[in-house]
């Protein structure tokens, strides 16, 4: 029993492995990274570090070989042509190199409907599927660091927490929450050819982040809608739906997710 995740140097990745650690002995994990100069900690910790590059093929081939469960971490490349490649070349050398699992961190409620050609993890999921391989999908939700771009300290100075016009409602999940969930799925049976949605069991809205700003701030952070702010995150969050949830990440937690205001709080300047 051998359990590879990529991207182990990434945050997902690391959080992962601390929970792994928790469940099974350091001998059984091994961290695929790119750049082992960033892995050393883990070798102290016991765990194998083997390089393993998605752009070259012949390295994750043999970092691959005798794995059971291989967990692919979606490629932080920016351009998702580039990533369909080197999730297709990680797929392929699983293939080969005889894993008996993958494991693949997809995205949260993918639209249905003709996938447009942009959406590299619903092709990347049905190469996944074309390849014969078992397979685990976790669809994960957007992380709740997004809120890290939406002005939260100039809210709470100026008492406004202004956002684009709306119905916005988000059922994001932290990472450490994800990494919580995939352990438990990378360390128990009854997973084969499944597809979870990892996100919130329920969404969030503004006036409830809002309220979480008064409560930080110790005095009223009003909400109010205008078109006119720029920020090019509406733009992007209008492409995904962030709306839908599903109650299988708190299932494999075993317990609630984070709540909102402990989610955020990474992203508020300490009180002056
Ligand atoms: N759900 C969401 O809201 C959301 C948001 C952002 C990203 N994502 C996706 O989720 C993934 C994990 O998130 P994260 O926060 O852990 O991102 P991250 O910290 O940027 O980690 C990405 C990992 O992928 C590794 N990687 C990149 N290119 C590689 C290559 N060519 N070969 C091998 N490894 C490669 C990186 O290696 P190094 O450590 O050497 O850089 C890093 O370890 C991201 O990569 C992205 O696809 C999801």
């Amino acid at each position: 029993m051998s359990i590879l995740i990529t991207g182990a140097t990434g945050k997902l990745g690391s959080l992962i492995i601390e929970q792994l650690l928790q469940k099974v002995p350091s001998s059984q994990i091994i961290a695929c990274v790119r750049h082992t100069e960033k892995a050393e900690h883990y070798i102290k910790l016991g765990i194998e570090v083997r390089f393993g590059d998605y752009d070259q093929l012949e390295s994750i081939e043999m970092a691959f070989s005798g794995i059971t469960q291989l967990l692919l971490i979606s490629s932080s490349h920016t351009d998702d042509s580039v990533r369909l490649v080197q999730h297709s070349n990680v797929i392929a050398a699983a293939k080969k190199a005889g894993v008996k699992q993958l494991l693949y961190t997809s995205f949260a409620f993918p639209r249905q409907g003709p996938i447009p050609t942009n959406h590299v993890h619903r092709l990347t999921e049905q190469v996944i599927f074309e390849s014969g391989l078992d397979y685990t999908i976790l669809r994960n939700a957007l992380y709740t660091d997004f809120v890290g771009v939406l002005g939260l300290n100039e809210a709470i100075d100026s008492g406004k927490f202004i956002t684009y016009p709306g119905n916005w409602q988000f059922n994001t999940v932290t990472r450490q929450d994800l990494a919580i969930g995939t352990a438990q799925i990378l360390t128990t049976s009854g997973h084969v050819n499944q597809i979870y949605e990892l996100t919130a069991p329920r969404p969030w809205d503004f006036s409830e982040l809002s309220a979480i700003l008064s409560e930080l701030a110790g005095k009223p952070v009003v909400h109010r809608e205008d078109s006119s702010i720029q920020n090019w995150i509406y733009a992007f969050l209008s492409k995904i739906d962030t709306v839908s949830t599903s109650e299988d990440l708190e299932r494999f937690m075993g317990c609630p997710i984070t709540p909102l205001k402990d989610s955020i709080l990474p992203f508020i300047n300490p009180v002056k």
